[in-house]
């Protein structure tokens, strides 16, 4: 967490980011509606307030995901709006600092308190269904509609970008788009030079077990298992969000935080709050990756 710097706006926000030498990336398969205002930063999820969005990896359910996130607070809600990590060490003492800890925490205690739900997303991977209108919805935590997901303007366009996702789709009579996207791993490593090395729990099984919820979609039947015809299991996607409350901080947003979010290894999540609130992010890639 960066606090205390000078800035007012999105563009002093956006400065830093063009200083520093991450890539940023395109929102393109993830669900919330957002707003693009530059080419590095958008809006983070414009669902209602008062819904809460549950804990997730950022864009975990498209195979490249960003390697981090950052967050800018541009105006702090009255009350309410934290974004929630998991505690990795705390720095310094108070409970103001960015407490971070590895999704890796989760897959421990999973493995303690519900061992079947792991060895089940670890052998079979997951695939999410959702299923999307045309135009954006924002009456809907998840109501980004296929033009914007895909960023395209023809079913054609749509098609082609799902075929490289390597997802499945199907038109429905109404004009959405039901999609089911390729399977995914459910629990990564986080391999490579300087990392954890740990088994991280990767996904968005839980966010989309509660959160994907509006008139075209239902959690229970948002996440299905990679190989075969079954939703995973419900009592373990419940321990698994037990878990993630247990062990989640929240830090209270003040006017010009910039909040740097390692994805691989740290989940977030946003807590009702009150309007006005205006949280922007900013998809990047680690430049070694
Ligand atoms: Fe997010």
């Amino acid at each position: 967490m960066f606090r205390g710097l000078p800035l007012p706006t999105f563009n002093d926000f956006d400065q830093i980011l063009v200083a520093l030498s991450y890539a940023s990336m395109e929102y393109v398969g993830g669900a919330a509606v957002r707003t693009q205002l530059t080419p590095r930063i958008f809006t983070s999820n414009e669902s209602p307030p008062s819904e809460k969005i549950p804990f997730h990896h950022e864009m975990a359910q498209v195979p490249s995901p960003p390697t981090h996130l950052f967050f800018y607070c541009e105006v702090p809600p009255a009350t309410g709006g934290e974004v929630s990590t998991i505690i990795l060490s705390y720095v310094g003492n108070g409970s103001l600092q960015t407490p971070i800890l590895p999704s890796g925490e989760v897959v421990r205690r999973l493995q303690e308190a519900h061992p079947s739900i792991l060895s089940q997303l670890e052998s079979h991977g997951v695939r999410y269904q959702r299923t999307m209108s045309e135009y954006d919805d924002p009456s809907s935590a998840i109501g980004r509609g296929w033009r914007s997901t895909f960023n395209v303007t023809t079913r054609e366009e749509a098609e082609e970008k799902l075929q490289s996702l390597g997802s499945t789709w199907e038109w429905l009579p109404n004009g959405d788009l039901k999609t089911i996207t390729a399977t995914l791993p459910a629990i990564r490593v986080d391999e490579g030079e300087n990392r954890t090395q740990e088994k991280t729990f990767f996904n968005s099984v839980v966010a989309a077990f509660l959160g994907w919820n509006d008139t075209r979609n239902k959690g229970e039947t948002a996440v299905m298992l990679g190989d075969v015809d079954e939703y995973c299991d419900s009592s373990g996607l419940q321990t698994a969000a037990a878990i993630m409350d247990e062990i989640a901080v929240a830090i209270p947003w003040q006017q010009g935080d910039v909040l740097l979010l390692d994805n691989r290894t740290t989940m977030h999540s946003r807590k009702p709050f009150e309007p006005p609130r205006r949280i922007l992010a900013s998809l990047a890639r680690d430049p070694q990756r």
